[in-house]
Order: structure tokens, then sequence, then C-alpha cells
């Protein structure tokens, strides 16, 4: 039996009825609930603040895995965790102080996350790999949902694994963009141990509960 977890994004939800969408995708069997923040610098769109995040933890009671595709996240940290947020994710290429941003993830109690963008090396988070709790590789360039996934990227999830593995280092594996039923057993052969979805879920002509069941499916196949 698998363990992968599924972290619904609620990027494709509704906007207008994020409450009911963060329940209805608790009550399906998500893991996570994978929250995403952006500024409209580090990617071009805007979506929400610590306020939306204070909101939609009221209406489940799964950790909020926040992924903040913002630059100088630094400035924001406490907010979020303040208000709930569960796990905090930076990118690498957002920050300057990489180490010590960690450091105040983690200062709060919360579990801090880097992600590292399709063009950026492993070797970017080298050095902070043994203060994770998890690392996200991104499977699309981020900023926007229902892109098509890289497919050279289950190669760099094993390639991520392996390196975690052979130093020892225990952080979970998440990957982020273009997963599917197609690509999701893709992902978690190469490694993957929490996988994000966002169109796939809320896109599905079958509606949440329907797609969230076929994805559990095909993660534990593998
Ligand atoms: C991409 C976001 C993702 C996005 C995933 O910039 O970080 O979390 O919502 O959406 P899908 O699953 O549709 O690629
Ligand atoms: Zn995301």
């Amino acid at each position: 039996m698998s363990t992968i977890k599924l972290a619904p994004s609620i990027l494709s939800a509704d906007f207008a009825r994020l409450g009911e969408h963060v329940a209805e995708i608790t009550r399906a069997g998500a893991d996570l609930i994978h929250v995403d923040i952006m500024d409209g610098h580090f990617v071009p769109a805007l979506t929400w603040g610590p306020r939306t995040v204070e909101a939609i933890k009221k209406w489940t009671h799964l950790p909020l895995d926040v992924h903040m595709m913002v630059e100088q996240p630094e400035r924001h940290i406490a907010s979020f965790l303040d208000a709930g947020a569960d796990i905090i994710t930076v990118h690498a290429e957002a920050c300057t102080q990489l180490h010590w941003t960690i450091a105040q993830i983690k200062e709060h109690g919360a579990k801090a996350s880097v992600a590292i963008n399709p063009g950026t090396s492993l070797m970017a988070i080298e050095e902070t790999l043994q203060w994770l709790d998890q690392v996200l590789v991104m499977t699309v360039n981020p900023g926007l949902p229902g892109q098509k996934f890289i497919p050279e990227s289950p190669q760099k999830i094993a390639r991520v694994r392996r390196f975690m593995d052979e130093i020892g280092i225990q952080a979970e594996l998440e990957v982020d963009g273009g997963i599917n039923a197609e690509t999701a057993p893709m992902v978690a052969r190469a490694g993957a141990q929490v996988v994000v979805a966002g169109s796939a879920v809320f896109d599905h002509p079958d509606g949440i509960e329907a797609a969230i069941r076929l994805l559990k499916e095909r993660l534990a196949s593998v």
C-alpha cells in the first residue's frame, strides 16, 4: 500500500467558494491542502495573503501546505505562520539568505520546505538540505495551473531522491505542476512522496471526489 500523499491545489478552485472547496477536498480524502501564494513579481499573477489562509484554516483539519511564489518571502513568513500555515515552501530562486529564511520558518515550529524551478539545479539547495522537512521539485514553471508536465521531470525527481538518500536526508519530496492520472504514477515511481494536483482535481468532468479517488488509486498502484 502506497503512502504517497495527495495535496490538491486550491489555485484551481472557485475563489468565491474557497471554504466549501477546502471542505470538499478534505472529505474526499486529500492529505494536505496546497495553497499557492503569488505576489505579481516572482510570478506575474497575484493570489492571496495571510487573511485567506486564516479563513480557509477553519474549513479543514488537514495541514496547510503554503507554497510561496514570492520575492523576499522572509518579509511575510511570520504573518503566514500566524495565519495557520503548517508547511511553508519558499523558492530557492527568491531568497538571498536561504539558510536564514529556513531558520525563521523553523523557529516558529513550522515545517520548512524549499522549491526549485525546472531550470534550477539541485545544487542550489544542497547546503540547506539538512535543515529541510520538504523539498519541492517543480514539474512546470510556476505561475499558472493547467500547464503541461515537463517530460524530463521524472529523471530530475529520481536524481534528487537518490542524492538525498545517499547523504541521509529524511526530507519529503514533493512535486507540483501538470500532475494528472497519467503523470502521477510517473512521479511516484521516480520517488515523489507528496503530489500536488490542481486542475486534475478541480476541472475533472466527474467532479472533485471522483478526481481525488482516481489520483489516489493511481498513486497506490505504484
Ligand atoms: C503552479 C502552482 C501549482 C498549480 C498546479 O504555479 O504552484 O500548485 O496550482 O496546478 P496544476 O496541477 O493544474 O498544474
Ligand atoms: Zn504550488
